[in-house]
């Protein structure tokens, strides 16, 4: 790879495309899913050894309750299999699990089990993986809001202190660097409600490549990509 230096520090991913590889073979959604979550592995595997220090990966948005229930059931019974069989890996790889969304409003099976586990890796120094789960940009900007508005009516700061840095504390990212570089899989050209605020400046990389289909040299091949990239941020 090249000079390291410029290796993306954060990566936000949009893992699109489940539904299309399974649908393209005759299956059901779901199947697309679960191959899903073999990318994952790859992914984060190959991120490990390039030096990229968090992977962001847009799991469940805020629109995706839109989507038939049995599909949504079979997503949270996938990711509770998941966190049940990866946990004693994700310790092992000294990963640092986090989470960013309205956690609150996740099945409160799938909220234990994650407090537990990022409990349990917050000691970690190895790559953050940090999950977008019942995630939407708007909604995390509101959700900010509301939390500077409390500040505000408390006394705790004033109107005139709040400045970018200041208000993405209020963010669910805060203390993470904004990403540098953001991946979507499946070529839809939309950010779909995905990190609003913290993409002004990320580079973007578009694959035709279904999530399912994503593996590690997809992965490098994005990273060369974005180490090709000038980023000017308007100067
Ligand atoms: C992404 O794949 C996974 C989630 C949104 C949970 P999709 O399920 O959106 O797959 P497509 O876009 O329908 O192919
Ligand atoms: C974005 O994909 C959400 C996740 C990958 C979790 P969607 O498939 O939900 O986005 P749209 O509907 O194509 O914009
Ligand atoms: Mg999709």
């Amino acid at each position: 790879m090249n000079d390291p230096k410029i290796v993306p520090q954060h990566v936000a991913i949009i893992m699109d495309g489940n539904g299309r590889w399974a649908k393209s073979r005759g299956l059901p959604r779901i199947v697309g899913h679960r191959e899903g979550i073999a990318s994952i592995e790859k992914v984060m595997s190959s991120a490990g050894s390039l030096g990229v220090k968090i992977l962001t990966l847009y799991t469940f948005s805020t629109e995706n309750w839109k989507r038939p229930k049995a599909e949504v059931d079979a997503l949270f019974t996938l990711m509770e299999e998941y966190i049940d069989k990866k946990a004693d890996k994700l310790k092992r790889d000294n990963v640092r699990l986090s989470v960013i969304g309205r956690i609150g409003g996740l099945p409160e099976r799938i909220q234990e089990k994650l407090s537990r586990l990022i409990a349990e890796t917050s000691g970690n120094s190895g790559l953050v993986l940090n999950l977008a789960l019942n995630y939407g940009g708007r909604t995390e900007i509101v959700d900010a809001c509301r939390a500077v508005l409390r500040d505000v009516a408390s006394g705790a700061v004033r109107p005139d202190e709040i400045n970018e840095e200041r208000f993405s504390e209020y963010l669910y990212t805060k203390g993470l660097p904004d990403p540098d570089l953001m991946i979507r899989t499946s070529g839809e050209m939309r950010i779909s409600n995905f990190l609003l605020w913290q993409l002004s400046y990320a580079e973007f990389y578009i694959t035709q490549t279904l999530w399912p289909d994503f593996d590690g040299a997809e992965f490098e091949k994005a990273v060369k990509e974005y180490q090709d990239r000038i980023r000017r941020y308007g100067g």
